[in-house]
Formats: C-alpha cells, structure tokens, sequence
C-alpha cells in the first residue's frame, strides 16, 4: 500500500528532547543499540516514534518497562494518557549492519561500520521521532573493536573499544552519524576568524592518505571562504571527512562528521580527471556550507528540502566560480540545469521546487530541488541586488538560528531586510515547469520596443500557470559589435509587457537574458549573422556562449531534420578559434557540439519527434564538417594547448587541458584516433588519458588502450569505474547494449556497489542513441538491471528509472517498447515504494 504525504498535514511534535543519549555496541550482524531521550511535552498529542526493521528487546517509560510487543510495523506510539510532562523514553534494539544493502540507516562499507540517515535512515537505527522538527543534543557512546570510532560533535573520551562522543548543537537525526573502522586521517587545522582552532581531519583507507590531500586543501578553503563571503564561522573542535566505498549519492553534511562517496574525496594526477577535482572542491564545500544552511538553520519538513538544498547549491557555485573561473562555471551550471532540470520539468516528473506532496522523499533529491532550487535563489539575489542579499541573509542566520524552518520563512527575511513584497516571486518555489520566454522586437526611429510573452506548459497536478515574476537581465550590441547599453535587469510580471529602448543611432542587436539571468527556455527570431555577432563581441560570457549554442543547435536540427546546417557555427569557429589562447576554457566550451540528448530536447520543444539514430548520425557529420574545416587551427592549438610540467589540478592547467581534448574529440574524427593513441600512451595524468580512451572507442581504435588500462588499474575502484562508464557512455549506438551486456557479465562487474551499478547502467542510459535503440534493447537491458537492483537497493534503482522520463516523445515504436519494458517493472513482486512511486508517475 502506498501513503502519500502531504505538505498541507504536517503539524508540530508535541514534544521536545532535552537531550539524545545512544550506545552502540557494534557488530555486523547484531549491533545493540540502547537510547534514552528525554522529552518534554510543548503540546498536546501522543508519542509518536518511526522505526523500521528494528528488532525490539526493551522498551521503557522513566524505567518502567513497556511491553516491546507495542511496536507496530513503523511506529509505536504511547497515549499521551501514560506520559508525565517530562519522562525519559529508553529502548534496546538489536539491527543487522551487514543486511543493510539498501545502504540507509547504519551499514557496512568494505568493512567499516557507516551510516547515512538522511532523509528517513535513523528509524533504521532505533525508535525516534524521525522527522527534522525534533532536534537534541546528542551523546553517543560507540563500542567495538575498530581502531577508529567516530560519532557526530567534540570528543569526550577515547580508550581502546570504546569512544564518548558529544555534539552540543541541536539537530534532527538525519544529521546523526556514526563510523567505526580501520581507518587512517590525513590532518590539518584551521584557525577561525574569532581565533579558534579547528582540528581537521580526512579518513580513509590504509593506503588512500596520498590521495586525500585535495580533499582536506578544499576543506580549507571552504571554511575560509564561509568565513568571507557570509561571515559564517565552524562551530566544534573537530571537523571530520570519512570517505566510503558503498554511498547512495554524493556526500552527507552530519554535523562535524561529514561522510562521503569515495569519489568525492580520493584524487591524484594519475587517478582523477580535472572535472573530479573540481568536483571535489565543490562538493566538500556544499557539505561544508551545509553547516550553517542545513545543520544550524534546518527543514521543518521534507517538503522545503530546497530551503537547505537550493541555498547550499547556490553557496558552492559562488565558491566555486570565486575559486575558479565564474565565467565558465556559470556556463558548465547552466548546461547541467538545461541537461537535467529542464528535462525533468518537461516531463511527468516535473515538480516544483517545493513540492507539496510525496509517497517517498528519497525522490525528490533531484535537480529541481537543487539545482532550480539554487537558480530560485540567483534570482532572487538579482531582483534584491548584492547588498539586500547580504541583509537577507544576516537576517536569515539572526533570525532562525537552532531553528526547522520553511520557505515562507526565508522569503519573509527578504521582504523584511528589502522592503519588497515577493508574494508573487514565491510562485517559483510552488510552481512546476519551465517559463518560455519569447520575444518580438519592433525597431522605428532609433526605438527599439520588446515585447515579452511568458507561458508556462501545464505540469502534472498543475494545469494552471499564472506569470511569474521574471529578471531579464539584458545588454544591447550595436552593429559594429560595441555595446550601446550595458546590463540592465527588466522586471516581468505579466504575462506580456514591452520595454522601450530609445535614442539609439542603428538597430542593435539584443544580448538576452545575460547570465542566464532565469530559468526559463527563449524563443526570438535571430539571424545566424547576429548570432555570430553576439558570438564574437558580447561583453557577457555567459551570452556570448549561448550564441555560439544557439547557432550550433539550430544548425545541428536544420540537419537532423533533412536540411543543411551548421555552415554558419562552422564559420563562426574560425574566428573563435584564431584567439582560444586567451580564453582557452571558454574556447572548448564553445567547440563542445550540443549533446544528442539537448538536441532531441530542443526538437521534442519546437514541437518534432525526435529521431536518434538520425541526430547521433547528423551530429557526428557536423564534428567531421568542423574538423575538416578547421584541421590546421585544430591540429596547431592541440600542441599548443599541451600542460609541461607536473600536473596540477587548478583552473588554469584544466582550461587548457579541455581545449586540447575538445581538438583531439574533433581531430579523432579524420585521423581515426591516431592523436588519441598516442597520447593515451604518453599522458601521465588521467584528464588526459580518459579523454584520449574516449576519443578511441568512439574511434572503435580501443582494444589494447582498454586492456592496458584494465591491466594497470584492476586494483582501484575507483578507476575502473571510469573503465566502466567509458564503455558504455561512448561505444557507437549500434555496438553500445553488446558491449554493456558482456561487461555486465564481468566478475568484477560489482553491482550492489552503487558507483560501479551508475557507471555501466548509468553509461548506457546517458548514451542517447543507444539507450533509445530503435529496437528496444536499450530499455531491456536497463530495466532487467532495474529489476535486479530494486531488492537489494531501493533508492539508487528509484533514481535511475529517471532515464525513461523522456519517453513520450519518442515515435510510436519506441514509445510501445520503453512501455513495454517499465512495464515489467512496474508489475515486478515486491517492487520497492521507491520505484513504484516512480514508474507511476512516469507512466501516468
Ligand atoms: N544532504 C545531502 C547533500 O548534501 C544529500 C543526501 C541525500 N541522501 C539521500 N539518501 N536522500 O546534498
Ligand atoms: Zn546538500
């Protein structure tokens, strides 16, 4: 049976917690786990406790015992009747940590003893209010055997066996967190800016110490960074970073004791790519931030997880693009919204921000909460300027500090710090879908007047889309390419308005939406000409890139649809191309073609049925047209754009690094992969040898590179997860269901391990062609791993089911298979709430 929450039925815990004490007594089989809380009632109602899969041995009221046989399936509850105002709840419950291949609530990862809690993984632990209103302190005894035990706060005591841990900071229990293993730390410290010493540590395997350093650089450089931009400070003694092997997602922000996929934090010139260190740098920020937005200020409930997530998002894109380049981050921020966000909302997943109801949260970890969740808050910023934002968010940390709050919360702290009524702003974090923005231009006299419609396609369970409030940050170009109006926001707030430009001396051409100042999708008539011209002269580098898109987008459908295309971004290039040296970054990002996903976006958008086989075949022939073209220029920057020296992993070196392989991608292309073989042979750092394999599967050059890098790498996961994903990612579409097939035959095809399940299955389905093959086998293959996977991990087969969320707008052969195939799932016995919620709604 599947209950569905709803946002509109939360209603307060009637009690508090003074304080959470736990004991583990750790085993992998049989852990015990005694707690004692003590709660003091703030308003009517019964105790209401969550638990799941727990074997209950003692339960007891200020000592007096209650039958253990009270637990229900979920919850227990005791009549508000037999409660003093103030009493001690305790319990015994005996879990299996070595069951636990769901990897939610406490767990063994290769070994070690870990747990994940968020969203609802503490009822696996014991009986709790389990929900993020209810927050304590907490006093945490750990016993066991591992040489290294480690519990959220400041430590208390350490012996052999046995470590007392104390966090003094109140916090729901998603952010509890416990690690028990044979583990080694590199260790650093950071003083604060009131003077406190921080001890610093990163804990990994025996053996990984030399691959941790990245890691504990970018934890510095996040504390700093907080320190300066928000005025943020650490809060505990110690911050602990655990990395470990088996993780649903990403990383874990538990209060001091923050616990991360060991591919967010392991790197070394041989072993990562420049794309996983900026990663890594990203992500132990996002975790990092969380302290304040997220730990200090929490959710009242799972329906504002964009409160902590959109605004943590926000915050490590901003350090990220101060630690890098915020030209280019932007751009790589806006690609991955198009990518992924833009998708989900034009589709049956398509949610707001906020959502208002959910039969599993776990589902809704998703690019619109994060991601839109983050461009919410850019807007925002926009509307407010810098200096209200600053306000804002003092308010925000003044106001709400130790407290589980909501939207309305946060937008009230912008209306009170900026006087503005953002009633109507709100509409972003309670609306579903993407705007489309489109424009029509009249030009008389030396006025230019634009005219603005906005509409917003129905979403499901949404029909109606009133206008939303839309900063449109725009710039005007004159004709000889010098910029006549610098940036300037309009302010839209109906469903059409036009804006007047007047005393210009020649029709200028319009640099829209600068910065990508909204998440909205924009239809203009514009000629290939201005587009090249925006392309060469816009002073705004985000505006500047979309035009080159824009041209190779309209080039690439023209030619995907029957027609000839391309001609004009294939021109544009040359002169692109003549100064990538200055900008080599932002030069391979505009050599970059559209990806066959966007492609079969945009024309699903403009109304076509998109055809895979045909735009993987179009798409391939602009890159060869490209190259041809361009042969010399390409060939000269490829050697040009060479890294001497040792690597480093910064922003300078992985500019020129992506510009040399968006050459080599293209250059592969006509002499058949012999650039990429011998750099695969020479590059000693792995940017540039992954980028090299790729180029020589796609070549079909890739036997011996494949079975060098097997051979060399077989020892690291994390490698051979790369090995993996390659394969599958980049085989040729008529090649690509074999070739994931025998590798999923493979003994150390590990797939109850979800990096290594993503990268295989997650390859194919992120290889368009192949994944929509015209046969169905592309889905077949999927969904039998879908099936496979569900029993043993729930959420990371709920979250890969999102790769069917396009299949409508495929033709009708497709369409029957990829039903056909979800289907299957949908009728599997047993099939997790996870994935049913999913396939529903996908289906529906
Ligand atoms: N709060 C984590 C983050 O930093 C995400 C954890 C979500 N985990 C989960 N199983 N839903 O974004
Ligand atoms: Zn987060």
């Amino acid at each position: 049976m599947t209950v569905t929450q709803y946002l509109a039925d939360w209603r307060p815990y009637p009690f508090q917690i003074a304080e959470t004490r736990l004991e583990f007594d750790l085993a992998p089989r049989a852990t015990r786990v005694r707690s004692q809380i003590d709660f003091r009632r703030k308003h009517a109602g019964d105790l209401v406790l969550d638990g799941a899969g727990l074997k209950t041995l003692a339960l007891a009221i200020d000592g007096r015992p209650l039958d253990p046989q009270r637990a229900e399936a979920g919850r227990l509850v005791i009549p508000a009747a037999e409660l003093p105002d103030a009493f001690t709840f305790s319990a015994e419950v005996e879990i299996d940590p070595e069951a636990n291949t769901a990897l939610e609530g406490l767990y063994l990862s290769g070994g070690m003893f870990c747990t994940q809690c968020e969203a609802e993984g503490f009822r696996h632990i014991t009986w709790y209010p389990d929900r993020p209103d209810v927050m304590a302190p907490f006093r945490v005894t750990v016993r066991s055997d591992k040489p290294v035990l480690l519990s959220n706060g400041n430590p208390v005591s350490s012996a052999p066996g046995q470590a007392v841990w104390h966090d003094p900071w109140p916090k729901p229990a998603y952010l509890f967190a416990l690690v028990a293993g044979d583990l080694v730390a590199i260790s650093d410290s950071f003083t604060t800016m009131a003077g406190r010493a921080v001890a610093l540590n990163v804990w990994v395997r025996p053996g990984d110490q030399d691959r941790a350093g990245y890691a504990m650089e970018s934890l510095i450089r996040s504390m700093k960074w907080d320190e300066e931009a928000y005025g943020r400070e650490y809060d505990l003694d110690v911050f602990n970073i655990v990395a470990v092997d088996d993780f649903n997602m990403g990383a874990m922000e538990n209060k001091g004791l923050n616990i991360f996929n060991s591919k967010l934090v392991l790197a070394s010139a041989e072993t990562a790519t420049d794309g996983d260190y900026e990663r890594i740098e990203g992500v132990i920020g996002h975790e990092y931030f969380h302290n304040w937005t997220g730990n200090r200020i929490t959710c009242r409930d799972w329906f504002q997880l964009c409160l902590k997530e959109g605004l943590t998002v926000f915050r490590d894109q901003q350090f990220t693009s101060d630690m890098r380049s915020a030209a280019v981050k932007r751009i790589h921020d806006v690609q991955t919204l198009r990518a992924r966000q833009f998708r989900e909302d034009a589709g049956p997943l398509a949610h707001p921000p906020r959502p208002d109801n959910y039969q599993e949260i776990n589902n809704f970890y998703t690019a619109t909460v994060y991601e839109k969740g983050a461009e919410v808050i850019g807007m925002l910023k926009r509307l407010v300027g810098d200096d209200g934002y600053r306000r804002a968010l003092d308010l925000y940390f003044d106001r709400h500090d130790g407290q589980a709050c909501t939207i309305e919360d946060w937008i009230k702290v912008f209306e009170d710090a900026t006087g503005r009524d953002l009633t109507q702003f709100k509409r972003w974090y309670t609306d579903a879908g993407t705007p489309r923005l489109t424009l029509a231009e009249n030009w008389r006299d030396g006025r230019l007047t634009l005219t603005f419609r906005q509409e917003t396609a129905p979403t499901p369970g949404q029909p109606e889309k009133p206008p939303r409030v839309i900063p449109i940050a725009l710039g005007l170009i004159g004709p000889n390419g010098d910029e006549v109006l610098p940036t300037t926001v309009l302010e839209m707030t109906e469903a059409e308005q036009s804006f007047r430009f007047d005393g210009l001396g020649a029709r200028p051409v319009v640099s829209l939406l600068r910065g990508f100042s909204a998440p909205v999708t924009v239809a203009r008539e514009i000629a290939a000409d201005e587009q090249a011209l925006l392309l060469a002269h816009d002073t705004d580098a985000y505006a500047r890139w979309q035009a080159g898109h824009d041209l190779a987008l309209d080039g690439l459908i023209a030619r995907a649809t029957g027609a000839e295309g391309g001609a004009a971004f294939s021109r544009a290039i040359g002169g692109l191309l003549d100064d990538a040296e200055t900008g080599p970054a932002f030069a391979a990002l505009c050599l970059a073609l559209p990806g066959e996903e966007e492609i079969a976006t945009t024309i699903a958008a403009r109304g076509g049925i998109p055809d895979p086989d045909a735009i993987h075949a179009r798409r391939e022939a602009l890159a060869r047209d490209i190259a041809r073209a361009h042969e010399p220029a390409l060939a000269r920057l490829y050697e040009v754009m060479q890294t001497p020296g040792p690597y480093r992993p910064d922003a300078e070196g992985a500019a020129r690094r992506s510009l040399r392989l968006a050459c080599l991608g293209l250059l592969s292309r006509l002499d058949d992969g012999t650039r990429a073989e011998a750099l695969f042979g020479a590059a000693s750092n792995m940017t540039e040898r992954q980028g090299a394999l790729e180029c020589l599967i796609a070549a079909g050059r890739d036997e011996a590179a494949l079975a060098g890098f097997a051979r060399e790498f077989s020892g690291n996961r994390l490698v051979m997860d790369k090995w993996f994903m390659v394969q599958a990612l980049r085989a040729a579409p008529e090649r690509a269901v074999a070739r994931a097939r025998e590798l999923a035959g493979r003994p150390d095809f590990d797939w109850m391990n979800p990096n290594r399940f993503r990268a295989l299955i997650g390859g194919l389905t992120a290889n368009h062609a192949a994944f929509h093959a015209a046969d169905g086998s592309g889905y077949a293959f999927t969904v039998d791993w879908l099936m496979r996977l569900d029993p043993v991990n729930p959420q990371t087969t709920a979250r890969m089911c999102s790769a069917f969320e396009t299949w409508t707008r495929y033709d009708a052969g497709r369409q029957a298979r990829a039903r056909a195939a979800l289907g299957r799932l949908a009728a599997m016995k047993g099939l997790s709430r996870n994935s049913a919620e999913m396939v529903t709604r996908i289906l529906a």
